[in-house]
Formats: structure tokens, C-alpha cells, sequence
């Protein structure tokens, strides 16, 4: 499966931070912010992403994150010239897709828990159709909102509903197959001028090809398109970092774990790092054994005397 990373678009709720930088180069805590989305791609297992943006921040994001090799990954870039919709990630990226299935992010949104690796990789591995997520928010009607069956089945879906048929917000993260790139072609601007993706959405769901996956409370989910929802999503980051001598979206971490790079290879980019956090945390996992903790029923104390 590829992955799109979509961080352009004009970010006008964060005038005046957003005038002259990208929203998604924000700081989210200690990192910037696209780290939190890249960081989701790389744990569904997905190597291969391409991060579109304006003719303007596209170059910045380069430069952080270059060709991607540092994080055993491939980095793609493309332009995005106006921001005409989340669905135009797909016509941006037909040729880089492929024949692939794709996976897609928004740029800004950040997704925390401790299952969450496991739920990703499971979506990264569908076979037909598309997978998007539901979570419970108190007001709704400023997201994609999504009504589903016993069984997670979408029964509908409409975006920015004034009066919503459910608590269920669809958070910026969605997988499909290969056929989004044929529907993102095939749906008509909104209202208000976008290609929606909850119309690629809404064409799953008629198919009966829909799968939300709730994400309940041991979950956090941030959209960090506000000045309010910024500042929470960076205290969230200090509150777990600090408190458990963690890192939430340490891209080397990630990378290590799944095999792609060395542990010299995370020695090396710790040394950019210097005395960070960031860069103190990299020495640690490098030196220390991986524990998975998969054996802890697994003793007498548990088993039928
Ligand atoms: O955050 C989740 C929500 O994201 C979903 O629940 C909604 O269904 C979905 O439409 C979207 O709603 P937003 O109103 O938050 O979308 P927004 O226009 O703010 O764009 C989301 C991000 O994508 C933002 O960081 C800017 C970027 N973007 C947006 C557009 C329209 C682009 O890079 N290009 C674009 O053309």
C-alpha cells in the first residue's frame, strides 16, 4: 500500500502563525507537526508516501524530510496548485499510486493510543473497497460524520451535517483500493467548490464497501486546524512525553521497530538531535532491548491449578 500525506491548503483559522509558514511545520509540542501524520503512515507499515503542498511550502518540506532514506522510507513530493479538495490527493497522485491500494492523511491530524499500530496495519492490508474511522465527539458538525450497522458497515455519511444522525467524526486518515483514483475522477465539486472526500465516501458506501472502524475512548484524535485544537494537541504531546520519558511520532523509533533501519542508522540521526529529547531518546532505544511485554499472562499465577 502507498500513502499520501495532503499539507497544503491556505489555513486561515491560524492567521496570523500561518501567514508567512506552513500550518503542518507548526510545532506540535517538540516536532513539527507533519511528523504526527507521517509517523501514522509509517506504523500502518506504508514505506512509500508522497506529501503534497503549495508551490510555496512545498520546498520546506523537503528539506526536513529530503528523499526519506534516513527512515528506510520513500519520499515522493508534488505540488498542489490550488487547494480544490482532499479528493484531488488521488488525481494528484494517480501516477504514484499506481496499481496500488493508497492510504490517505491529512496533514493535519494526529492519532494516539496504544492499539493503534495494530488497527493500522490491519487497514493497510485491505483487499477491497475503502476503511475510514469513526470517533465520538461531543459536537460533530464541523467533520465528516458517519452513521454504522452492528457490524461497522456505513449506513450514511455527510459532511459538516447541521443536524448530524450521529456522534461518529470521521478522522482525516482513510484507506482504499485502487478503485478511489477512477471515483475521485468521477465526483463533482461541492457547494463549496471542493472535491469532498466524503463523496469518494458516500460512492464505498452505495457499493456496500464501506468499513468504519470506531475508535473509542483509549483513543486520541487531534485535528489541529485551530489555534485552540493546537495548543490541546501539543499539551497532550508534553503530557505523555514527560510524564512516561516517551516519544509520540519519533520517526526513527517507528522505523527501527519495523525493520528498516539499523540500530547504527539511529545512532546516526541521533547525533543531529544532539541534547534533545528527541535526540536523547534515540540513544536510549538504540541501546536498549525491545520488550514486547507478549507473555505477560503467560505464568502460573494465570493458569487453572
Ligand atoms: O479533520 C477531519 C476532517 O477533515 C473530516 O472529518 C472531514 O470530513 C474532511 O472534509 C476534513 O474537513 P476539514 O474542514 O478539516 O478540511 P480542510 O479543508 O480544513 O482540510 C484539511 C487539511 O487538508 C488541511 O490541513 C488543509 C489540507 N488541504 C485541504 C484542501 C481542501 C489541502 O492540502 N488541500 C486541499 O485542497
Amino acid at each position: 500500500m502507498k500513502g499520501i500525506i495532503l499539507a497544503g491548503g491556505s489555513a486561515t483559522r491560524l492567521y496570523p502563525i500561518t501567514l508567512a509558514v506552513s500550518k503542518q511545520m507548526l510545532p506540535v509540542y517538540d516536532k513539527p507537526m507533519i511528523y504526527y501524520p507521517l509517523s501514522t503512515l509509517m506504523m500502518a507499515g506504508i514505506r512509500d508516501v508522497l506529501i503534497i503542498s503549495t508551490p510555496v511550502h512545498l520546498p520546506a518540506f523537503e528539506s526536513l524530510l529530503g528523499d526519506g532514506s534516513q527512515y528506510g522510507m520513500n519520499l515522493q513530493y508534488k505540488v498542489q496548485e490550488k487547494p480544490v479538495g482532499l479528493a484531488d490527493a488521488f488525481i494528484l497522485g494517480e501516477e504514484f499510486i499506481g496499481d496500488d491500494n493508497v492510504a490517505l492523511i491529512l496533514g493535519d491530524n494526529m492519532i494516539y493510543g496504544s492499539r493503534i499500530e495494530r488497527i493500522l496495519k490491519a487497514s493497510s492490508n485491505l483487499k477491497k473497497g475503502g476503511i475510514i474511522f469513526g470517533y465520538k465527539v461531543a459536537d460533530p458538525t464541523s467533520y465528516g460524520v458517519v452513521e454504522i450497522d452492528d457490524k461497522g458497515k456505513a449506513i450514511s455519511i455527510e459532511e459538516k451535517p447541521k443536524e448530524p444522525k450521529s456522534d461518529l467524526a470521521v478522522p482525516g486518515i482513510y484507506f482504499y483500493d485502487n478503485q478511489v483514483v477512477k471515483i475521485a475522477k468521477s465526483i463533482k465539486p461541492s457547494a463549496r467548490g471542493e472535491l469532498e472526500i466524503t463523496d469518494v465516501n458516500k460512492v464505498y458506501m452505495e457499493k456496500g464497501q464501506l468499513q468504519v472502524i470506531p475508535l473509542g475512548s483509549g483513543y486520541a484524535w487531534f485535528d489541529t486546524g485551530s489555534a485552540d485544537r493546537l495548543s490541546d494537541a501539543s499539551d497532550y504531546v508534553k503530557a505523555i512525553e514527560l510524564r512516561q520519558g516517551t516519544q509520540i511520532a519519533c520517526l526513527e523509533e517507528i522505523s527501527y521497530k519495523n525493520d528498516w533501519i539499523s540500530k547504527e542508522d539511529v545512532l546516526k540521526n541521533a547525533k543531529k538531535y544532539g541534547k534533545t529529547l528527541y535526540g536523547k531518546y534515540l540513544k536510549k532505544i538504540a541501546d536498549e532491548e525491545v520488550k514486547s511485554y507478549s507473555k505477560i499472562f503467560d505464568n502460573e499465577l494465570f493458569k487453572k491449578q
